[in-house]
């Protein structure tokens, strides 16, 4: 690797970071004390609402209190921008071009919450290099120490950049709704982390159900397969009804949660918000950072 090579120079930055601080990553975020959780949304089919849950946990978390970051990770897609009703002027595709920091394109959504966007319809990032990844989560590890949460809201599938975003994080949530493709693409989703990266807390969360015994079905249903074929622990989460209100919340550009607060749906994203901050953080995966991208180096 040359000195030129850019995955040396993001090393460099790093450990002249962490030499400032007197230790390696994994235990200076320990004895720095971040206990920002990372979670990613993720889902094998597209259309399963990951991007509409990210915005409203968010925005319920934020009503608990706690300070939420977003990272649009739907690189060549991205359109949190767009549900949350912000005109950003710089995204991702910025930072990765060497002409933003990280922090110089976040932008303010509803309850103050951080957003980190993405760009739309350029190609290209839908295939990031190892170094342009490293680049972004370097940048992003520093961010994270300001934050209680951060969101990674991905796109659908199992291509390399979704699967990278997946294991940087401390925990995993996998969107589906009821439908026989999300169902079989949640599972083929799960059986790539679990051959990837085992070790990962896989929560499932089931969108668009009719009552909520439908989404514990939907569980029952995979956690059958996943049992028997595969080497990972699936969770339930939670459910989300079906909200005609959450498409009237996206064509004004607002969140439900916020636009309203009483519907099924917001009362759904409350109850799972509760549940993430009630979850023991004992109970989470151990790593030195809660974001996980040395894997990458
Ligand atoms: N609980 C829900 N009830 C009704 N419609 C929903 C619900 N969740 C999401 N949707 C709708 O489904 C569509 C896809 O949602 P989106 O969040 O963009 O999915 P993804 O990010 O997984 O592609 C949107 O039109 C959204 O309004
Ligand atoms: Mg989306």
């Amino acid at each position: 690797m040359s000195m030129k090579d850019p995955s040396n120079r993001v090393i460099s930055l790093t450990r002249r970071r962490e030499e400032k601080t007197g230790s390696s990553t994994k235990n200076t975020r320990r004895a720095r004390g971040s206990n920002a959780r990372v979670i990613a949304i993720t889902s094998g089919k597209g259309g399963v609402g990951k991007t509409s849950i990210v915005g409203n946990l968010g925005y319920a978390l934020t009503k608990l209190g706690k300070k939420v970051l977003i990272l649009d990770a739907d690189l060549g897609l991205g359109n949190l921008d767009v549900l949350l009703g912000l005109a950003p002027k710089y995204n991702l595709s910025h930072v990765i071009l060497g002409e933003k920091t990280i922090d110089e394109i976040i932008v303010e959504g509803p309850g103050k919450m951080k957003i980190l966007p993405a760009s739309s319809g350029i190609q290209e990032l839908t295939n990031l290099t190892k170094d342009q990844k490293i680049q972004i989560f370097t940048q992003l590890d520093i961010l994270i120490d300001s934050v209680d949460v951060l969101f990674i809201d991905t796109a659908a599938g199992i291509s390399s950049n979704v699967m990278d975003f997946n294991a940087t994080a401390q925990e995993v949530v996998v969107v589906v709704s009821p439908e026989p493709t999300s169902i079989t693409d949640a599972y083929a989703l799960m059986k790539v982390l679990s051959l990837k990266y085992s070790g990962k807390a896989c929560k499932l969360m089931v969108n668009m159900v009719s009552r909520p015994e439908e989404g514990r079905e939907v569980f029952r249903q995979l956690q059958l397969v996943t049992d028997r074929f595969l080497d990972i622990n699936i969770e339930y989460l939670g459910y989300v009804l079906f909200d005609a209100k959450v498409t009237k919340g996206v064509k004004c550009q607002k969140v439900v949660s916020e636009l309203y607060p009483e519907t099924h749906a917001s009362r759904c994203f409350t109850d799972i918000s509760k549940k993430i901050f009630n979850m023991s953080q004992l109970d989470l995966p151990k790593g030195g950072s809660n974001l996980f991208w040395q894997h990458l180096i």
